[in-house]
């Protein structure tokens, strides 16, 4: 078994089947004080000691069969954490099992978690707490195997105060008063099907719920729940279009939770309970993919998981082409093709941003003594999408290529798997066209930083519009500007109207006159959608529009979505008259922020990882 650069764990020696958790979640103190049992099976002779991943954990104790068992903490790694060395009070046997209990405290600043304060969320009346595992964060909220090759199963039992409510990612198994405490209440969680740890997710808030479907809630803040199930009711028809895609779903309940605005993605493949952003609610209903994406993964990186983080495009890859393929389904083929068209441009932007020698923009990167965030991108999506779509072409067509997707998930469904073992797979798959297979340069694709070595042929019907009114703008006289009109956009889709900014952000930036006059005949201003305002404002921002810097730094720290707020407060760091001004309003927002955001956007803009304020 290949190892994992990841994690300090001894995935060759044992692999954990299952955990019992019991959680006691403290607002008060900000920590949660909890109990694991892993069940631990040994996969070689004389197995006596093991190692678990941990990161700013409080380890209390330790036992294996409710023996004691001694225990050492290792060095603390930046971004690994510290190896958890437990050494058993007997030997097992290859194929035995052993609990192994851990009692521990986790930390008030764990990166797997959010606190919020009740200022901080929409009902200003409860904390609210969440976590967010992916892709190594999981050590810091439970001491486990914390890598992706290894697989179980978990129940859970949680104690939070009883006016809030729990969810995880697992089917709900009741609640009661805690019989501890009658100001709580316990919670239960199961999860039947094994799962990677980065998978593992709980949130506890003032949260409520609706019915959007016989297998599918919506939860959030009371303040959303009405418009999150008007803006996801279609998500059993996406469900549906996904399993006669690829088959059935095997995970019982679909629920998706609407987070606070800080969650720090678009969404989060949290097995029966998919994690939203809010900012998804803002604008026109089933403008976004993030739902069909993540249901996707229901497939594509929960059933069918990449062995480590060097094969991330696995799991996204495949993900991004199932959203597509649904996308095919229940709209069109020519949308799914002006949205793949849509993927290579942010594909080129990510390569731009690295470098084209960046090794980070190989589809399979090395990432020793890498931190998996700091290497996140749309890479993995977008240059893996395109292999995809590239064999597709070569291979037949959706149809065809589909019957190897099929088969992928069937072949490695529960496990997980590397590059090498997907591709051992397409060239058995496709066995009697291997010559034609022999002809991609699987070097290129795979090893070379920079763009493919191939681009693939999209259907342009929807993207000519958005393509020859950003023409217009980029070669448009100023005795010309009066040409452009309210009209121009009128026709356009939201996703045209998207397109038609990413092009504008492509080219060098348009002049200020431009910029105002575009304000002026479209008032893009007035947009609430944040895939739409997001682009408008860096293209002001870019343009040197000083009225529109407010703007941005508002969204940049309104919501706190890193596909957002990463961009707008580097898009304003690099307008030199206001580098200091967002340093200044970073510094002073950094401690409501997630912390992995916090991080991120601290190196973005070269902050000192512990400047809390600004001098
Ligand atoms: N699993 C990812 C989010 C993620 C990746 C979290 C790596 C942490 C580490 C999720 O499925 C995802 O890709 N979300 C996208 C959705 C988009 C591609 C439609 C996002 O957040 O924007
Ligand atoms: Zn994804």
């Amino acid at each position: 078994m290949s190892s994992d650069p990841c994690s300090f764990s001894c995935v060759t020696r044992c692999v954990t089947r299952h955990l019992n958790l019991t959680l006691r979640v403290d607002f008060d103190r900000r920590v949660i004080r909890a109990k694991v049992e892993l069940t631990v099976e040994a996969l070689e002779d004389r197995f006596s000691a093991l190692t678990l991943d941990t990161k700013d954990l409080q380890v209390v104790s330790v036992t294996a069969n409710g023996q004691a068992a001694s225990f050492t903490m290792g060095p603390k790694h930046s971004f690994k954490g510290t190896p958890l060395d437990i050494t058993l009070p007997f030997d097992l046997s290859r194929g035995q099992h052993v609990i192994v209990e851990v009692t521990y405290e986790t930390s008030p600043s764990a990166s797997a978690l959010q606190w919020l304060s009740p200022e901080q969320t929409a009902g200003r009346k409860q904390p609210y707490l969440f976590s967010q595992c992916q892709a190594h964060h999981c050590r810091s909220m439970i001491p486990c195997q914390d890598s992706p090759c290894v697989k179980h199963t978990y129940y859970a039992q949680v104690s939070v105060p009883k006016d809030l409510v729990t969810v995880m990612s697992a089917v709900r198994d009741g609640q009661e008063v805690d019989p501890q405490d009658n100001n709580r209440v316990l919670y239960r969680f199961r999860q039947t099907v094994p799962m990677p740890s980065y998978l593992m997710a709980i949130a506890v808030g003032a949260l409520e719920s609706r019915e959007i479907g016989p297998r599918s809630r919506v939860w959030s803040e009371k303040e959303f729940v009405d418009k999150a199930a008007f803006e996801f009711s279609e998500t059993e028809a996406m469900l549906k279009a996904a399993e006669d895609l690829v088959g059935p779903y095997v995970w019982g309940r679909y629920d998706i939770l609407v987070l606070p605005p800080s969650f720090p993605y678009g969404g989060m493949e949290n097995p029966c309970l998919t994690y939203a952003t809010p900012t998804l609610l803002a604008g026109d209903k089933s403008l976004s993919n993030v739902i069909a994406h993540e249901i996707s993964h229901s497939w594509t990186g929960n059933l069918v998981t990449n062995k480590t983080w060097e094969h991330f495009w696995l799991n996204e890859g495949h993900t991004v082409y199932l959203e597509r393929m649904i996308g095919r389904s229940l709209v069109s083929e020519q949308f799914r093709q002006f949205k793949a068209m849509g993927g290579w441009k942010d594909l080129q932007d990510s390569v731009n941003t690295f470098g084209a020698n960046n090794v980070l923009t190989n589809l399979v990167p090395s990432l020793q003594d890498v931190d998996p965030d700091e290497a996140f991108s749309s890479v993995p999506y977008e240059k893996g999408f395109a292999l995809l779509y590239h064999l597709e072409e070569l291979m037949g067509g959706p149809e065809v290529f589909m019957g190897f997707v099929r088969s992928y998930i069937q072949m490695f469904a529960y496990g997980s798997v590397t590059t090498d073992e997907w591709k051992n797979h397409l060239f058995s798959y496709f066995k009697d066209q291997v010559d034609i297979l022999n002809k991609v340069d699987w070097n290129a694709w795979m090893f070379t930083p920079g763009m493919p070595p191939v681009k693939p042929q999209y259907d342009t019907t929807l993207a000519d519009a958005c393509i020859s009114l950003s023409q217009r703008w980029v070669k448009a006289k100023d005795q010309d500007l009066s040409s452009f009109k309210e009209s121009d956009v009128k026709t356009l889709s939201s996703h045209q109207l998207i397109e038609f900014l990413s092009l504008l952000l492509q080219e060098d930036p348009i002049s200020l006159t431009r910029v105002k006059k575009m304000q002026e005949v479209y008032n893009l201003n007035a947009i609430m959608n944040s895939e739409i305002r997001f682009r408008w404002l860096r293209l002001c921002v870019r343009s040197r529009w000083e009225e529109a810097v407010p703007m941005a730094l508002k969204m940049a720290t309104e919501q706190g979505r890193m596909k957002y707020t990463r961009p707008l407060f580097r898009e304003i760091f690099n307008y030199e008259k206001y580098r200091d001004e967002a340093v200044r309003v970073f510094v002073a927002h950094r401690a409501a922020m997630h912390p992995v955001t916090s991080g991120l956007v601290a190196k973005d803009l070269q902050v000192d990882a512990s400047k809390t304020t600004s001098l």
